[in-house]
């Protein structure tokens, strides 16, 4: 307990400046908080207070209103500008210059003190401001915290990503090459063989995949748009499928559109963007299913939609869709690997070049895919 009958503030050893032109309020103000156990540093006037924070930041400022010379409105102002301070500032006020506190609330202040005040007024509102202070640091050191974690783990993520690339690779084309040799392509050598590969492969789409994620994230995939004719690209891309969709005795078919349909987007970015929602479509629709892609001309844009008859989207799946690692209620139908991380590479990837996709699908009823791009200027 103080004098003043009040369980003492945790002080913390905090640093309160007290700014007034009156030597006698500095005086009692300075008293009533060095007896409550913080530490005190006077100011008389606005300059001589900028002067102090600049060699010391103080953890919170108790400011008279009205001093000669520069008032406690500018001293607010001046004190909110400086960048790398976050200083709670309490106004002592005189109870006939309450009118003037709207502008100091807009000038930065955070709350006041009227004089002639009672020192378990003052004392409570220093503590629960600097307790706020207080709370309100912490929150920015964690969150500085999580952000420096975060990207730590990018890097650790795209570093071992990057370097698993390269031997994944060599594993690859090695079994490739040895399931060449004749003497190999017997059971149990040849099945061995193809489990390699499949594995190899699996995982190389994989790295693949992170490190492509990275990039979007980081800013650092390059974005070459140009003039690209799309039912070219999509048609090459459904055919680079058809031995899949075979394999599941599933019907993929282009509906070319009946007039040129010219895009204007980066054409490895887009044919990734195809790849992915024909590969889903094949991937999560039951074997004997039909899969339709359609090109078609908007106005000033052009659709592909890549429609399907799997079981669709619930409500909840809508919602997560387009997020990293969204592995949701459709599972592959013959087996195949599933990341979660497609439609997010497809999401950023159509956005980067100025396009925009969505899903169009219930539960149980198929989905249907839509992508939209700024269509290239004609002639
Ligand atoms: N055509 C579709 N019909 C129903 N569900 C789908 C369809 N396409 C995607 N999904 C659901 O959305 C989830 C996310 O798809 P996404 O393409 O992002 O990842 P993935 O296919 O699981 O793995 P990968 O990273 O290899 O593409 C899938 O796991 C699946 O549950
Ligand atoms: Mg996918």
């Amino acid at each position: 307990m103080n004098p003043t009958g009040v369980p003492l503030p945790a002080p913390n050893d905090s640093f309160i400046l007290v700014v007034d032109d009156v030597p006698h309020n500095i005086q009692v103000v300075g008293s009533i908080l060095r007896d409550a156990g913080y530490e005190v540093m006077p100011a008389t006037s606005g300059p001589q207070a900028l002067e102090r924070i600049r060699s010391k930041v103080p953890d919170l400022m108790l400011l008279d209103l009205m001093m000669p010379g520069m008032d406690g409105l500018e001293v607010c102002r001046r004190v909110k500008a400086l960048s790398a301070t976050d200083i709670p500032i309490i106004l002592l006020t005189a109870s006939n210059e309450t009118e003037h506190l709207v502008q100091a609330f807009a000038a930065g202040a955070v709350d006041y003190v009227t004089k002639p005040f009672r020192a378990v007024e003052l004392l409570a509102r220093v503590r629960v401001h600097l307790e706020l202070k207080q709370s309100r640091d912490t929150l920015h050191r964690q969150s500085q915290e999580l952000h420096d974690l975060n990207e730590e783990k990018n890097e650790v993520l795209s570093i071992v990503a990057h370097d698993l690339r390269s031997p994944l690779h060599n594993i690859l084309v090695s079994a490739e090459l040895l399931g060449e040799d004749p003497n190999l392509q017997r059971p149990p050598a040849a099945e061995m063989l193809g489990f390699i590969h499949q594995a190899a492969d699996h995982m190389l789409q994989l790295v693949r995949q992170l490190l492509d994620v990275d990039a979007l994230e980081q800013g650092r995939l390059q974005m070459q748009p140009g003039a690209c004719s799309l039912a070219e690209l999509v048609a090459s891309a459904v055919d680079s499928h058809r031995i899949k969709a075979q394999a599941k005795q599933q019907a993929l078919q282009f509906i070319r559109p009946t007039e040129p349909v010219v895009a204007l987007v980066d054409p490895n970015a887009t044919l990734q963007v195809v790849d992915n929602l024909i590969s889903n479509a094949i991937k999560y629709s039951p074997p004997g299913k039909d899969i339709r892609v359609r090109v078609t001309p908007r106005q000033g844009a052009v659709r592909l939609e890549v429609q399907d008859e799997g079981p669709g989207l619930t409500p909840a799946d809508h919602q997560r869709l387009f997020g990293k690692f969204a592995r949701l209620s459709a599972k592959p139908t013959g087996g195949e690997t599933s990341t979660g991380l497609g439609l997010s590479i497809v999401k950023r990837m159509a956005e980067a070049s100025q396009g925009r996709v969505w899903c169009e699908s219930q539960a149980g009823q198929g989905a249907t895919f839509i992508v939209e791009w700024p269509a290239a200027a004609v002639g």
